[in-house]
């Protein structure tokens, strides 16, 4: 560890490495018994985990953290906390640098038609229900760092030539907003209408023809909304309507 500190009534630890921020959380959750206010951050991941069982890319030159948010247990619905997560990380990237991003639903961050960063909520579940919170957002890595296998995929803020904004502000902007947006959730037990709209207004997938595979079937169709529930809403050309809550959607 190379600092810490405590900003409101959250311990901030910032590393240089770790496996997964992610992770260490939710042993340190485990560990503590009570509700954990804390944000584990680092610059590099060894280990860093994705959605879907996958890895998650995180060499140095990316914001790597975990935020833990206690919640009472009825207010679990990890869809709609991602989306909630993406609509706090866009909103901060801009107030920091006026650069505007997108959430594909449910989890990345887009700029253009690359991924900026992504998301993996967690629930750990026990003593006391928390969500861990892990957000990745790629800052410094220059585009020649990039694995060919990612260059049409990926990108950062270096590689977009955009102005970098300040690891410590980012974490802080986002936080805030995350505890602004839970605590209505958590309070209210409802989504406020200002807080959906936000949300679609910054989808990058809605109005997009996508592919979702579910089991051995794949369906393709228009992204029609994003609802309430975190779910994505998908129009067949029969017309037909589902609502997606797992898995994933492609192009
Ligand atoms: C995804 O793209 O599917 C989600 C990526 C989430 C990455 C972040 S980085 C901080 C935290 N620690 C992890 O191991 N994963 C999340």
């Amino acid at each position: 560890m190379y600092e810490s500190f405590t900003a409101g009534n959250r311990e901030i630890l910032f590393l240089e490495k770790s496996e997964s921020t992610n992770s260490d959380m939710k042993k340190r959750i485990y560990e503590e018994k009570a509700p954990l206010f804390a944000v584990i951050s680092a610059r590099e991941q060894s280990g860093g985990r994705g959605r879907l069982g996958r890895s998650f890319f995180s060499p140095g030159g990316g914001l790597y953290f975990s935020v833990s948010v206690p919640l009472t247990g009825k207010e679990n619905n990890i869809p709609f906390m991602t989306l909630l997560a993406g609509l706090c990380v866009s909103e901060a990237i801009y107030e920091l640098t006026g650069v505007r991003t997108q959430i594909k639903w449910p989890n990345d961050i887009y700029f253009g038609n690359k991924k900026l960063g992504g998301i993996l909520c967690e629930l750990v579940t026990g003593g006391c229900v928390t969500a861990v919170v892990g957000i990745g957002i790629n800052l410094t890595l220059k585009k020649e760092d990039i694995p060919t296998e990612l260059i049409n995929i990926m990108t950062s803020f270096c590689a977009e030539g955009l102005s970098v904004p300040d690891e410590k502000m980012l974490i802080k902007s986002i936080t805030e907003r995350l505890d602004k947006y839970i605590y209505e959730y958590k309070e209210l037990y409802e989504v406020r209408e200002e807080t959906i709209t936000a949300i679609r207004r910054l989808s990058y997938s809605i109005g997009k023809n996508v592919k979702y595979k579910l089991g051995d079937t794949v369906y393709e169709g228009l992204i029609t909304n994003i609802m309430k529930t975190g779910a994505a809403q998908m129009t067949l050309p029969d017309g037909t309507v589902k609502e997606i809550f797992c898995g994933e959607i492609t192009q």
